[in-house]
C-alpha cells in the first residue's frame, strides 16, 4: 500500500504512539509521521521542533517512516498525496466520538482524505501524552509508558517544575 499520514500532537511521543507507528510502517510503503497542533489542547510542553526531533530518534531504526511538522489543517496538508490515508489511533470507546467527528470533519474538507483507525495494543489502552506529562512533574521513573530519550526529555524540561507550581 502507499503512503499513509499519522497526525498527532505527540507532546510527547509515547509506547502507544510508537506501536502505531510501527504496525502502520508494517503495512504501508511510507509513513509519514506529522506533528500538528491540536487546537482543543492547551500550551504544549515541548515546541514543535521538539516533537519532531524526539519522533525521529524513536523511530530511527524504522527506514520507511518520515517526521514532518505542520501547521494549518489536516485535510489541507494531505491534499499533498494524491490518494491520502490517515492513520489514528482508538484506544477505547472514549476516544471513539471525537475521533468519528474529526474524520467526518475532515472528509467534508476534503472528500479524498481517508481515516483508518487502529486499535491500541491493551497494553497502552490506558496511556497518554498528559498521563506522562503528569507523571513528569513529580519526576517519576516511566521507562514503562515511553522511550528513554523522551524519558529524559520530560525531566529535563520538567526539572524544578513542582517547586515553580507548589502552593506558598
Ligand atoms: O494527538 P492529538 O492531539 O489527538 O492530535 C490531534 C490533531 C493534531 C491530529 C488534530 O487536532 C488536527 O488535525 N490538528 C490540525 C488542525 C485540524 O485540522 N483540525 C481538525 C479540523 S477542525
Amino acid at each position: 500500500m502507499a503512503t499513509a499520514i499519522y497526525p498527532g500532537s505527540f507532546d510527547p511521543p509515547t509506547l502507544g504512539h510508537l506501536d502505531i507507528i510501527r504496525r502502520s510502517a508494517a503495512i504501508f510503503n511510507e509513513l509519514v509521521v506529522c506533528v500538528m497542533h491540536n487546537g482543543a489542547k492547551g500550551q504544549s510542553l515541548f515546541t514543535c521542533r521538539e516533537r519532531a526531533q524526539l519522533l525521529e530518534s524513536i523511530t530511527a531504526d524504522i527506514p520507511n517512516v518520515r517526521i514532518e511538522t505542520q501547521g494549518g489543517l489536516l485535510a489541507d496538508y494531505v491534499k499533498n498525496y494524491e490518494e491520502p490515508v490517515v492513520i489514528r489511533g482508538l484506544r477505547a470507546v472514549t476516544d471513539f466520538e471525537y475521533e468519528f467527528q474529526m474524520a467526518a470533519i475532515n472528509k467534508k474538507l476534503n472528500c479524498k482524505m481517508e481515516t483508518m483507525f487502529m486499535v491500541a495494543s491493551d497494553k497502552y489502552t490506558f496511556l497518554s501524552s498528559s498521563v506522562v506529562r503528569e507523571l513528569g512533574k513529580y519526576g517519576r521513573e516511566m521507562s514503562c509508558f515511553v522511550p528513554k530519550a523522551v524519558e529524559e526529555a520530560v525531566h529535563k524540561k520538567l526539572s524544578g517544575e513542582l517547586c515553580k507550581s507548589a502552593p506558598a
